[in-house]
C-alpha cells in the first residue's frame, strides 16, 4: 500500500491514519497532547474551472509544499482528499502555539500563486482539535472534531480558523437532530396551528387572526424561534409552508361557514426561502382551488427586510399573489429600509408596525414619532395599519388616538387553538364578553371649591393626580381659578369613569357638574397636566377680558355652553391636537 500521495508527495490518507494512531499512543505514554489541524480549501472548484485540472493540480502541489514548509520537523503533513490537508502536531503545550500555526497557514495558503503565467488564489477554512492523554484518545473522534471545526470556520465565511468547541459541536448535533425531526414532523402530525386574534383598535372586537405555527415533537415543544430558521436552512420550510397555507385556507372556510361576512380574516407568514421557490404561487393557487377558500380573506405577511432584498424578483411573485386575490402585509415595518418609492410600488394592503416601537411608545419620544410617522404614511398610501405587541391599555389608547386601525397583542388575546378562538367569537357575538378596552372616552366637568385651596393643597393634588392618571392612562387637564375647577379627562372608558367617581366624592369641592362626556375618536391632550391661574402662555398672552365683561365669568358659568367650556380647556395647553 502506498504511503505517499502521488500528486503532492505528502503522506496519503492511509499513512495519515497510521501516523495519528501512533502519535496518540505516544501521547498517552508521555502524558502530552496531540493536535490535529485540518486545512480545507474554499472554492477550489473555481480554480479548476478557471485554470483547468492541470492548473488545479499545480495549486494543490503548491499548497502542499507551503504546509510542509510551515510544519515543524517530525510533524506529519498529509493530503486526505481532493482539497483537504492535515497536519498532526505532537507535544502540544499551549493553544496559543496552535493558533499561531493556524494563522500562518491561513496567510501562506492565500498568498497568490503563478499558474502558467496567470495569478491564482485560494483561501482555506482551518479546523483545530486536540486530544489529551487523559481523554479517550481516539483518532476517528479527533478527525470528526477537527472536521466540525472546519465547518464552523466555513460557516463563519471561510478564510479563517476555529478551534473545536464541544458546545458548538453539541448545538450543531442538536440542530441536525431537529432538522431531521422536522422532515418527519408533517408525516407524524406534530405540527399544529395557533391563532392570535387581531382586534379593531377602538372597539376591541375580533376582526382577524394570525396563524402561528407550533411544533410538538415527542421530546416536548420546540419554540418557533428555534425551529423556523432550521426549517429554512434545511429547506423543510417549503413543505411546511404549503401545509400552513392549507391550514389558513381551511380556517377561512370554517369561519366563513360559521360567521359569514363577520368572520375574522386569516393572516399567515411567508419566509424568504418560500419566496425563492419558483413553484410557490402555483402551489398556493392549487391549495386555494382545493379548499375553496376566499383569497381576499387571506393576508400573506412578509417581513420588510425580506421583501426589500432583491425587490424586483419579489415583485413578480407578489404581483401573482395579488392577481390571485390574496392580500399582502409588510411585517415588522420600521425595522427594514424601505424607501417611499418602493413602498408605493409594492402591491401591499397592510403595514404591521414592529412591536419594538410599540413597547417603547410610552417611554421613548423617538418610538412615538416613528409610530405616528408610520401611521401617517400608511394612511396617505391608503393602507390598513396593524400594531403588534400591544400589552397595555395605555398603548391601545395611544395607538387609537393616532388613528391605528387594528391591534394585536397580549393585552387582548394570546395565540390559541382554533377551538378557543371559535369560543371567543361566540362570546363576543352573544355580548357575554364586552370587548376589551371599550374604546376611548372623555369627560368634562366643572365644580366649586368648598374653601379656597392653599398652594400646598394644590401641590399635593397635582402630585396624586400625576401618579394616578399616569397609571390609568388618563390624559387631560385640570384648571383652578376663582375657586372654581374645570377638568377634562380622556382615556379608556372604565378608567375615566372610575377616576371621575373618586373625584366627585372628594370633599374639597361641591356642585360637581358634568358638562359633556362620551366616546372620543382620538385624544386631544398628549399628557396630563394641572394649571393654576395665569400659568400658561396661552392665558398670559390672551387679551385682558376684565374690562370687556359685564360680569366675571367663572368656569361654572362658562360651562352653560359646553362648546365654550371645551374651547377654554383645550386652549390652555399648548400641544393640544385638533
Ligand atoms: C378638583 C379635583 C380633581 C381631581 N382630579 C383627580 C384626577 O384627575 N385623578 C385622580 O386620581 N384623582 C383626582 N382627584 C383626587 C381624588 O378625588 C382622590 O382623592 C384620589 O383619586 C384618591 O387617590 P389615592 O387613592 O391614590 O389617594 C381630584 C380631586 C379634586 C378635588
Amino acid at each position: 500500500m502506498s504511503t505517499l500521495d502521488a500528486l503532492t508527495g505528502l503522506a496519503d490518507r492511509a499513512a495519515f491514519r497510521e501516523g495519528l494512531r501512533s502519535a496518540l499512543q505516544r501521547a498517552a505514554r508521555s502524558g502530552t497532547q496531540v493536535a490535529l489541524v485540518l486545512v480545507d480549501l474554499d472554492g477550489f472548484q473555481a480554480v479548476n474551472d478557471c485554470h483547468g485540472q492541470d492548473g488545479g493540480d499545480a495549486l494543490l502541489r503548491a499548497v502542499g509544499a507551503r504546509l510542509l514548509h510551515l510544519a515543524r520537523a517530525g510533524e506529519l503533513v498529509a493530503r486526505l482528499g481532493a482539497d483537504e490537508f492535515a497536519i498532526i502536531c505532537e507535544q502540544v503545550t499551549a493553544p496559543a502555539a496552535l493558533a499561531a500555526l493556524a494563522e500562518r497557514i491561513q496567510l501562506a495558503v492565500q498568498a497568490p500563486l503563478d499558474i502558467d503565467g496567470a495569478s491564482a488564489m485560494v483561501t482555506a477554512s482551518i479546523g483545530l482539535a486536540s486530544a489529551g492523554a487523559d481523554a479517550d484518545a481516539d483518532g476517528d473522534a479527533l478527525l470528526r472534531f477537527a472536521a466540525a471545526a472546519v465547518q464552523a470556520a466555513r460557516a463563519a465565511g471561510g478564510n479563517g480558523w476555529q478551534f473545536f468547541d464541544p458546545q458548538v459541536h453539541q448545538r450543531a448535533l442538536q440542530r441536525m437532530d431537529l432538522a431531521h425531526g422536522l422532515q418527519l414532523a408533517l408525516a407524524r402530525d406534530e405540527l399544529a396551528p395557533r391563532f392570535q386574534p387581531i382586534v379593531d383598535a377602538a372597539s376591541g372586537r375580533i376582526v382577524g387572526a394570525e396563524l402561528l405555527l407550533r411544533w410538538f415533537p415527542r421530546q416536548g415543544e420546540v419554540s418557533p424561534a428555534e425551529f423556523i430558521p432550521i426549517a429554512e436552512t434545511s429547506g423543510a420550510i417549503v413543505a411546511i409552508g404549503a401545509w400552513v397555507f392549507r391550514q389558513a385556507c381551511l380556517a377561512e372556510r370554517d369561519w366563513h361557514a360559521r360567521w359569514g361576512a363577520a368572520a375574522p380574516y386569516v393572516s399567515l407568514n411567508l419566509s424568504v426561502r418560500q419566496l425563492d421557490d419558483p413553484a410557490l404561487a402555483d402551489s398556493f393557487a392549487a391549495i386555494l382551488r382545493d379548499t375553496g377558500a376566499d383569497p381576499r380573506r387571506l393576508l400573506v405577511e412578509i417581513t420588510e427586510s425580506v421583501l426589500m432584498a432583491d425587490i424586483d424578483a419579489k415583485l413578480r411573485v407578489l404581483a401573482r399573489f395579488a392577481a390571485m386575490g390574496l392580500r399582502l402585509a409588510m411585517d415588522d415595518f420600521g425595522t427594514g429600509y424601505s424607501s417611499l418609492g418602493q413602498l408605493a410600488r409594492l402591491p401591499v394592503d397592510v403595514l404591521k408596525i414592529d412591536r419594538s416601537f410599540i413597547t417603547d411608545i410610552a417611554g421613548s419620544g423617538e418610538s412615538r414619532a416613528v409610530v405616528q410617522a408610520v401611521i401617517g404614511l400608511g394612511r396617505a398610501l391608503g393602507l390598513k395599519l396593524v400594531a403588534e405587541g400591544v400589552e397595555t391599555a395605555a398603548q391601545q389608547l395611544e395607538l387609537c388616538s393616532y388613528g391605528c386601525d387594528l391591534i394585536q397583542g397580549y393585552y387582548f388575546y394570546r395565540p390559541m387553538p382554533a377551538a378557543e378562538l371559535v369560543a371567543a367569537m361566540a362570546r363576543q357575538a352573544a355580548q357575554l364578553e364586552p370587548p376589551r378596552g371599550a374604546g376611548l372616552y372623555f369627560l368634562l366637568y366643572v365644580s366649586e371649591a368648598v374653601t379656597p385651596l392653599s398652594p400646598t393643597q394644590l401641590g399635593k393634588l397635582l402630585q396624586r393626580t400625576r401618579v394616578n392618571n399616569g397609571e390609568a392612562g388618563i390624559t387631560g387637564c385640570l384648571l383652578y381659578e376663582n375657586e372654581r375647577f374645570m377638568q377634562m379627562l380622556e382615556g379608556e372608558r372604565d378608567a375615566v369613569l372610575a377616576t371621575f367617581a373618586r373625584i366627585r366624592d372628594n370633599a374639597l369641592h361641591a356642585r360637581v357638574r358634568v358638562v359633556m362626556q362620551g366616546p372620543a375618536r382620538r385624544r386631544v391632550f398628549t399628557h396630563w397636566s394641572m394649571l393654576l391661574p395665569d400659568d400658561t402662555a396661552a392665558r398670559r398672552d390672551a387679551p385682558d377680558f376684565h374690562g370687556w365683561q359685564a360680569r366675571p365669568l367663572p368656569f361654572d358659568v362658562l360651562a352653560d355652553d359646553a362648546r365654550v367650556a371645551y374651547a377654554v380647556i383645550t386652549a390652555c395647553v399648548p400641544d393640544v391636537k385638533h
